[in-house]
């Protein structure tokens, strides 16, 4: 047997794509290691939605390629991710020793990909590149399970992949290509064959799910493949991401109605408050829409929990603009929110937007206002659900004591609380005593 290690950054298309290399490797009798320096095989999978995490791979490769230079025994050293699509050639001539470099769309040929970049000399380097975007025609999505799935609680399941939008501040419509759904039949036979592994929780992921089936005439659409994922027998909860404001549609809310095992949990990203940046973002939703579909969500649902992803900074918003923001965020209630200062990325169409940007020590304040006022919601919405009782799926026992658990209500919400490892895959009533930031604390379960 050989050994691979795979290193993960961003998003989870590519904690998805990971499992998908570890899956096909598996069958050139590559097993999994936890440890890098053991490994023939070194992947990192990478991320370039802002510039932080892109840094991250250059501190990981200069790890990785030592490992390869001070073994007896040959050792491939591959990049792949966005960071892979975007900077391709440029990579392998900066690391000489870099065996190969692949881009998301070439996960489903990484077999051949790792055979032909493989040397069998000890240091040696023969370097390969595939960067080739696949379209609606040519595109198959790989259909082997990832092995670490096996007695998992909850999996991702891809229903498409890149996306057609144009934010003028995102780098993925260049790294993950055009959108291309996957065919409904195949995304059923991934959750039938997660289920058989004893996998609970399905969350269907893609860039823009919303959009899933639009382009393929007869396909289903993300409302029916909701309906159709929930048909099938052992799945007891859906959850799913991403979803874009503008084309969250009525069939979809309306789902909210009909399916209990959708839970009550939904990111949808609005990055600003402001109807003026929104479009320099070309979001196509005002703020007012965007309020509207909240409603209407909670119409249909009345305990679903929202969060959100804000970016602030993004070039020419104004302090009024901000505070479009900061109002935002206490009009909705979110109950958590990822947010980022505006980074500029290559080619993005908002790098044209950069004579109005927003100084640094500016966006960091805002960003640490946003984030305090995020905090506080948090807390008293958690604080809130004291005396309740939720329904809780377990997934583990807590990293610190074993002899606490920790699961998730539908809503999202982490509730530790006393148990055993034996309740894992099981959904507990759980009261709660108390909540706190991030997370909620119960009782032993009724
Ligand atoms: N700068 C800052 N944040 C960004 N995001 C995407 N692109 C950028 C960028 N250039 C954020 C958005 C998105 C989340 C995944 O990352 O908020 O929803
Ligand atoms: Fe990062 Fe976006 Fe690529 Fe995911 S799709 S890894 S968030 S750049």
């Amino acid at each position: 047997m050989k050994k691979v290690f795979i290193q993960t950054f961003g998003c989870q298309m590519n904690v998805y794509d990971t499992g998908k290399i570890s899956a096909l490797l598996g069958h050139d009798g590559y097993e999994p290691t936890r440890v890098m320096a053991d490994a023939d095989l070194i992947i990192v999978n990478t991320c370039s939605i802002r510039e932080k995490p892109e840094l991250k791979l250059h501190s990981f490769l200069g790890d990785a390629l030592k490992i390869k230079r001070n073994q007896d025994r040959p050792v491939t050293v591959a990049v792949a991710g966005c960071v892979a699509q975007q900077e391709g050639d440029k990579l392998l001539k900066r690391y000489r020793e870099l065996d190969l470099v692949f881009g998301p769309d070439a996960v489903p040929r990484v077999r051949d990909l790792v055979s032909a970049a493989r040397s069998e000399a000890p240091g040696a380097t023969r370097q390969v590149l595939d960067t080739k975007f696949l379209d609606l025609e040519t595109y198959a999505f790989a259909s082997d399970l990832d092995p670490a799935s096996k007695g998992q609680v909850g999996s991702f399941v891809t229903i498409q992949k890149g996306c057609d939008n144009k934010c003028t501040f995102c780098i993925v419509p260049t790294t993950r290509g055009k959108e291309v759904s996957r065919p409904s039949e195949e995304i059923l036979v991934e959750v039938r064959g997660l289920v058989a592994n004893g996998v609970c929780e399905i969350t269907l992921i893609g860039q823009n799910v919303n959009s899933y089936g639009l382009k393929v005439p007869g396909e289903l659409t993300f409302a029916q493949l909701l309906y159709a994922v929930a048909e099938v027998q052992g799945v007891e909860r859906i959850r799913y991401t991403t979803s874009h404001p503008r084309d969250m549609g009525s069939d979809v809310i309306q789902a909210y109605r009909d399916i209990p095992s959708l839970t009550s949990h939904l990111h949808l990203p609005v990055q600003s408050g402001s109807t003026g940046v929104l479009r320099r973002m070309k979001r196509f939703y005002t703020r007012e829409r965007y309020l509207e579909v909240v409603a209407a969500l909670r119409d249909a649902r009345p305990d679903i929990v929202l969060s959100t992803d804000f970016i602030v900074g993004f070039p020419g918003e104004t302090d009024a603009d901000f505070e479009e923001t900061m109002t935002l965020l206490d009009a909705v209630g979110f109950a958590s929110s990822f947010s980022f200062k505006y980074s500029p990325r290559p080619g993005t169409p908002a790098l044209k937007l950069l004579k109005d940007e927003v100084s640094p020590e500016l966006a960091q304040a805002r960003l640490m206002r946003l984030q305090e006022r995020q905090r506080e919601i948090s807390r008293e919405l958690n604080a809130a659900m004291a005396g309740k009782t939720v329904d809780v799926l377990v997934e583990g026992t807590s990293r610190y004591d074993e002899s606490v658990v920790c699961g998730r209500t539908s809503g999202f919400q982490m509730v530790n609380f006393p148990g055993s490892l034996d309740l894992v895959g099981q959904t507990v009533s759980v009261p709660i005593i108390a909540g706190f930031t991030n997370s909620l604390r119960g009782e032993a379960p009724l």
